[in-house]
């Protein structure tokens, strides 16, 4: 069904591996278009409970837009290139109702590492390498990263990292805050699909709750915490907070049914 990349539903959970691996999985006009599609899939298929994102091979999770199609772009081009992947593929990932973790393999450079940073969390394989090297090819991150780096690592270690175009390995990462975990390359899948085994037996819709007020945090939207406060209210009203709540006084697990 897809060229560019794989797809496979495993106990609810989706994984999207982006499979260009001679070109280090470089994001390209079509992989932009089917993890688009994929997304979608993600947001309308009920027997998708959660997602990951994660690259074919050992040696890259995605090194980046791909460079041989910027050669012909100007102005116009290049901001229609990234709003494209904004609208399809970046702002889909963070604003997805269900969990979407990144699971970085390998190299996660400039588009590689935005498309990591849109996920909700990010684990890493010990050989990951992370950075935003497009100062060295005379431009910027176009598909949020100056935002998200931001928000992750702060103001002062993004402007390193961007201006000077380091790369930094798996465990200064995670000393960072950018990726939570770092895992043997063997065990970055199976753990990865542990953790969103645990999140799936949580209830659905406060999930949803969480992942769009976590955003708006992020974002410092002032409604933030009225928003909370409105969506607490809201969980009250659903048969999930009613089985959740029975579940603990009868000392029991809960079944919770998204809704
Ligand atoms: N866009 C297009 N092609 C890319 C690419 C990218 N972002 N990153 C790697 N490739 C291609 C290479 O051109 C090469 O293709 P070829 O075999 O047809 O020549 C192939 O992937 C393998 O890459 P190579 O550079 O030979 O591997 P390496 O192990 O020596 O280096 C990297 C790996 C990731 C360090 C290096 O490929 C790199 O720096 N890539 C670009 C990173 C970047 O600037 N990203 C930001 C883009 S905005």
């Amino acid at each position: 069904m897809y060229n560019t990349i794989l797809t496979s539903l495993e106990n609810g959970i989706f994984t999207i591996t982006i499979n260009r691996p001679d070109k280090m999985n470089a994001l390209n006009k079509d992989v932009i278009n089917e993890v688009g599609a994929a997304m979608e899939e993600v947001y309308t298929n009920p027997d998708i409970k959660s997602a990951i994102i994660t690259g074919s091979g050992e040696k890259a999770f995605v090194a980046g837009a791909d460079i041989s199609e910027f050669t012909s772009l100007r102005k116009e081009g290049g901001s229609a290139l990234a709003q494209r992947g904004a609208d399809l593929v970046f702002n889909k990932i963070e604003n997805c109702p269900k969990p979407v973790v990144a699971a970085v393999n390998g190299f996660s450079l400039g588009g590689g590492c935005e498309l990591a940073m849109a996920c909700h969390f990010r684990v890493a394989s010990e050989n990951a390498k992370f950075g935003q090297p497009e100062v060295n090819l005379g431009l910027i991150p176009g598909y949020g990263g100056t935002q998200r780096l931001t928000q992750l690592i702060g103001k002062g270690k993004c402007m390193e990292l961007m201006m000077t175009a380091d790369m930094i390995g798996a465990e200064e990462a995670k000393a960072l805050g950018l990726v939570n975990h770092v895992f043997p390359i063997a065990d970055l899948l199976p753990k990865t699909k542990e953790i969103l085994n645990k999140i799936q037996t949580k209830a659905p819709l406060a999930i949803t709750h969480i992942i769009n007020l976590v955003n708006q945090a992020a974002k410092c939207d002032p409604k933030g915490f009225d928003n909370e406060i409105d969506a607490f209210g809201d969980c009250f009203d659903s048969e999930d907070k009613v089985e959740g709540t029975a579940a603990f006084l009868e000392k029991r697990k809960p079944a919770f049914k998204g809704k």
